[in-house]
């Protein structure tokens, strides 16, 4: 394989890829990366070039009127000619990058270590919130607002355009205008402590029709657990207290700390993409949450043994 072969189909492509743009944002910064790219090659010819002629070719005198031209012009013009046409095309594409657009507005909050998000979709009073994963419809630009608790993180999905920092105590704000439905991933990109490379998420575009079902099924509450196993793990997260920090709507749990988890087995993964959303990952995770994310706030619960860590399990993937 050769190395453009490999830079093509390895590197560039993917689910959290710049260089494989899945919205208008990021078909933008891809193509001003291509352009940059293409130009730099150019100059890195050029200069090679003049370098190779002057030591190479045959010793000549060049008269001081040449060499006065050679620096104005490849030393002044050139280069404020190509920076010009460089800034105009990037300013010229800041006032779309800036519109916050007429679709959704969703809220995502940086927390240690995961992402707390809140649809806020026109006619409704009350936020519909999940965690760690952001669905964004097609065909609209979608405002997001962003925020933190207690240090700085950065919101970033390649495939969907650049990045913003969330900042506590302050809002700033992105819109992205998604074109193909599909997965992909985003990740923080600001160093927020122990845990910060294993601060992901996924990302999800749809169709507006299946976003907007899939929005109305994530604004129910959960459905009440079936089966033996199911009841009995709901008996336990009861018992051990979870719904201090969790909400399960339409229940008694209600907590704020850590991530709504009324439809957590809908969401891709698990622990902010670091787990599959598997019986054995969730398993793992409830025994020993340190072991996976180290720092993180959520206590472990090894002390159960193995059933009533299956009957939870079985309890929080049928969330759905
Ligand atoms: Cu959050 Cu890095």
């Amino acid at each position: 394989m050769s190395l453009l072969t490999i830079l093509a189909t390895g590197g560039c492509a993917g689910q959290q890829s710049v260089l494989d743009p899945a919205g208008r944002d990021a078909e933008v910064l891809a193509t001003l990366f291509w352009w940059m790219l293409g130009g730099a090659v150019v100059l890195w010819i050029l200069m090679n070039g003049i370098l190779f002629y002057v030591s190479r070719a045959k010793e000549r005198e060049f008269s001081r009127r040449t060499a006065e031209l050679f620096i104005i012009g490849g030393g002044i013009v050139f280069p404020t000619v190509v920076l010009a046409v460089l800034l105009s095309y990037a300013l010229s594409e800041m006032p779309r990058q800036r519109d916050l657009g007429s679709g959704l507005t969703v809220r995502v909050v940086g927390e240690s270590w995961w992402w707390r998000v809140e649809y806020l979709p026109d006619g409704w009073d009350t936020p519909i919130v999940s965690a760690n994963e952001l669905r964004l419809p097609t065909g609209s630009r979608s405002e997001i607002k962003l925020a933190a608790n207690g240090v700085i993180h950065s919101l970033w999905i390649p495939a969907l355009g650049g990045k913003t920092d969330m900042i506590p105590g302050r809002e700033t704000r992105m819109s992205l205008e998604p074109e193909t439905p599909g997965d992909y991933r985003g990740q923080c990109t600001e160093f927020c402590g122990e845990s910060h490379a294993l601060m992901a998420f996924g990302a999800v575009v749809m169709e507006p029709e299946a976003f907007a079902d899939w929005l109305d099924k994530q604004a129910q509450e959960a459905a009440p657990p079936t089966g033996t196993e199911s009841i009995r793990g709901r008996e336990v997260f009861a018992a051990e207290g979870c719904g201090g920090c969790h909400t399960v709507r339409g229940t008694p749990a209600d907590g704020l700390v850590g991530p709504d988890l009324t439809h957590l087995a809908d969401r891709r993964t698990l622990a902010a993409g670091v787990l599959p959303m598997t019986e054995a990952a969730m398993i793992d995770w409830l025994r020993d949450p340190e072991a996976i994310k180290p720092g993180v706030h959520m206590p472990a619960y090894g002390h159960l043994d193995d059933a009533d860590l299956s009957a939870l399990a079985t309890y929080l993937l049928g969330l759905t």
